[in-house]
């Protein structure tokens, strides 16, 4: 029997979801707040709506009645999720584990406090005073993010006092929803930035992909690449938080679990329930299941018999330079001659500057230098040009 779900946010990472389920025979109802987004273009059927607005969610799902919901954003009302579980309808991975990742304090109380996991020193802050408080607490550099915000929306690093109002005006204008509440963190002095994707499952073991690097600018993921280089034991220990943070939050889904690697240790930074933007490496055909394969099978409660690693490779985003709408690509041609180059253009109708519009993706024999791929996927990208009319 197709089941039906519910996808609330319909951009590439969705689209990507959209199309391995319905190569698995199930019916699709893609949710954005603006029509023809990526995710739409694929599915059965779209809606758009405000997802934060709890009154418009519950009419949707009392309209498609659906089998299973499936977040793809953070900007949900997720406490309308506890209700649709109990309505018997599954939420991916959890009503708990969506509701908890939306907010930055639950996810590292859950970590730091309940489950004792190392993570950098923090302090939160309500007011500009007690963030100056928290600031000398945790010493200087510090990163201040708002509570709730995703793609480093509002996230500044604090180098001297006199950034602290600053960083405080900056969270308050970046913050999504009503709480003024900050996170104040250490500032980890990392070499290495990985994403360890997490698969949990309703009937069999958590597994994990080989670990993706990647490297961020102005809050959003510029390449990544897969595997990256990390110590057994390190590897192992990334693991075992994985896999104990996961099934503390509950669900089956896969889960973008993000690390810190310094010349201390590993570090705990935050987790996504559901697949990572870092994660579209596996695209190049990495692993025998793409993150959104694994994504759509753990949902759907189908086996998964293991991950391998099938090859090397490596992601580089295409981003759009300015604000205008029909977008066109130009050099795709240039870009897709190479042995082992691929790219993904999502079909955003608008572009924004820094609006992500593709990713080119390249991939090489298991043992590659993932070094040499990452910069043949930069120079891919680079090939590729966003040209669009200018809005009126
Ligand atoms: N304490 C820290 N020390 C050093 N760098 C940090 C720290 N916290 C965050 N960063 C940098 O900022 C990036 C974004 O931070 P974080 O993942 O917490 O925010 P986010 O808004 O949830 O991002 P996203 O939604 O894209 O995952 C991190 O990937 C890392 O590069
Ligand atoms: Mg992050």
């Amino acid at each position: 029997m197709p089941k039906t779900i519910m996808l609330l946010g319909s951009g590439e990472l969705g689209k990507e979801f959209v199309i391995a389920v319905k190569r698995l025979g199930h019916r699709v109802i893609a949710v954005d707040s603006y029509d023809d987004a990526p995710a739409q273009q694929v599915a059965d059927g779209r809606e758009v709506i405000d997802m934060l607005d709890g009154n418009a969610l519950d009419s949707l799902v009392a309209l498609h009645q659906p089998d299973i919901i499936v977040p793809e954003i953070e900007a949900i009302r997720t406490e309308r999720f506890y209700d649709y579980e109990k309505q018997g309808i599954q939420v991916v991975p959890s009503a708990r584990a969506a509701n908890f990742t939306m907010n930055r304090k639950a996810i590292r109380d859950l970590a730091a406090c309940e489950l004792g996991l190392r993570t950098a020193n923090y302090r939160y802050a309500a007011s500009l005073d007690e963030l100056r408080a928290a600031v000398a607490e945790v010493g200087l550099p510090c990163v201040v993010k708002p509570l709730m915000s995703s793609s480093g929306k509002g996230q500044s690093t604090v180098r001297s006092e006199v950034d602290v109002e600053k960083a405080w005006n900056y969270s308050q204008s970046g913050k999504r929803g009503d709480i003024a509440e900050v996170i104040v963190e250490a500032f980890v002095a990392f070499h290495t930035e990985i994403t360890l994707l997490t698969v949990t499952q309703k009937n069999g073991p958590t597994l994990f992909c080989p670990p993706i690097g990647h490297r961020q600018e102005r809050g959003d993921y510029q390449e990544s690449w897969q595997p990256c280089r990390i110590s057994p034991e390190h590897l192992a220990r990334a693991q075992e938080i994985a896999g104990k943070v996961t099934a503390a939050l509950t669900g089956a889904g896969i889960w973008g679990v993000e690390f810190f690697l310094a010349d201390d240790g590993l570090y705990f930074s935050e987790l996504s329930p559901r697949p990572h933007d870092t994660g579209m490496v596996t695209l190049a055909g990495t692993q025998n299941f793409s993150e959104f394969e694994l994504h759509a099978r753990a949902v759907l409660g189908l086996p998964i018999p293991g991950i391998e690693l099938l090859r090397a490779g490596a992601s580089a985003v295409i981003l759009a330079d300015r604000a205008g709408v029909d977008p066109q690509f130009d050099g795709v041609e240039a870009a897709l001659a190479e042995p082992g180059s691929d790219i993904r253009i999502f079909g955003k109708p608008v572009t924004r500057p820094y609006r992500r519009m593709g990713v080119a993706l390249m991939s090489g024999a298991p043992g590659s230098d993932v070094e040499s791929l990452k910069q043949q996927a930069i120079a891919n990208a680079a090939k590729v040009t966003v040209q669009c009319e200018d809005a009126d």
